[in-house]
């Protein structure tokens, strides 16, 4: 059964739209607790676009389930973390000029930095998960850094169109399952919906979705608690059969 991360960061998007102190993420994260989050996600942009320092150094002390700091593999960053020690580090790629997060890290091209900082992280017990496109080269190339964990990206799925929709499916079900033949664990996230959660939570050995802007947007309708509740029961109990990979369920 996958659990659910949800990510915070439109939260505090509202909060700098006005350079004020409300809405506040420390204090929404018990409402996202409260309504079944296993854990609670912050991206802290190099740029400070959304999340601050203080939020972070406060969900550690606030947070009761599991706080996943997502951050870029820069040496600033890897201070950061090491100070605060969250329950978890997901390196993703960022881009100064992007809206969101696009594609997931190149990990090929950046094998040895990354296995640097991996392992300054993880010798400090900071599991470390690396967001990754689907790719065995990529899978491979993670396993190779020393991280534990892949968070496989889920944009293409997501804006895929029906008849496409299927096919991004396949790469996601045969990416979790290369990526725990390598021995990593898996999470995945990003573009995922009420309506096209279901089968990317009832992938085999899928562990955890990272799941924000749609929670936010239904929040704005029924309340945060209310809206992660919604969500919770559609990742916990997927309506929706795995179309192959069943092999690996007994191992989830
Ligand atoms: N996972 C990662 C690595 C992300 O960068 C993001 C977006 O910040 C998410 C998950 C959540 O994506 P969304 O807001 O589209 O649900």
């Amino acid at each position: 059964m996958a659990s659910l991360g949800i990510n915070l960061d439109h939260i505090a998007t509202v909060r700098q739209a006005r350079r004020t102190v409300e809405p506040d993420p420390v204090h929404l994260a018990l409402l996202a607790e409260l309504g079944g989050a296993d854990g609670i996600t912050v991206h802290l942009r190099e740029d400070r676009r959304h999340i601050q320092d203080r939020d972070v150094q406060l969900l550690r002390q606030t947070v009761r389930t599991r706080l996943n700091l997502e951050m870029a593999a820069t040496s600033e960053m890897v201070a950061i973390a090491l100070a605060i020690k969250p329950d978890m580090v997901t390196l993703v790629p960022e881009k100064r000029e992007e809206v969101t997060t696009e594609g997931g890290l190149d990990v090929v091209s950046q094998e040895t930095a990354l296995q640097g900082q991996v392992s300054q992280l993880q010798g400090a017990g900071i599991p470390v998960s690396l967001f990754v496109d689907p790719e065995r080269q990529q899978l491979q190339a993670s396993q190779r850094s020393g991280a534990r964990w892949v968070e496989l990206h889920t944009g293409s799925y997501a804006e895929a169109s029906w008849s496409q929709q299927p096919l991004e499916l396949a790469r996601l079900i045969e990416g979790t399952s290369e990526a725990r033949q390598l021995g990593l664990r898996v999470n995945a996230g990003h573009g995922l919906t009420y309506q096209n959660v279901e089968p990317i939570a009832a992938i085999p050995g899928m562990e955890e979705l990272n799941i924000g802007h749609t929670v936010m947007a239904r929040a704005m309708a029924v309340g945060l608690q209310e809206a992660v509740r919604q969500m919770k029961d559609l990742v916990s109990s997927p309506r929706h059969e795995p179309l192959f990979g069943a092999g690996l369920a007994a191992e989830s």
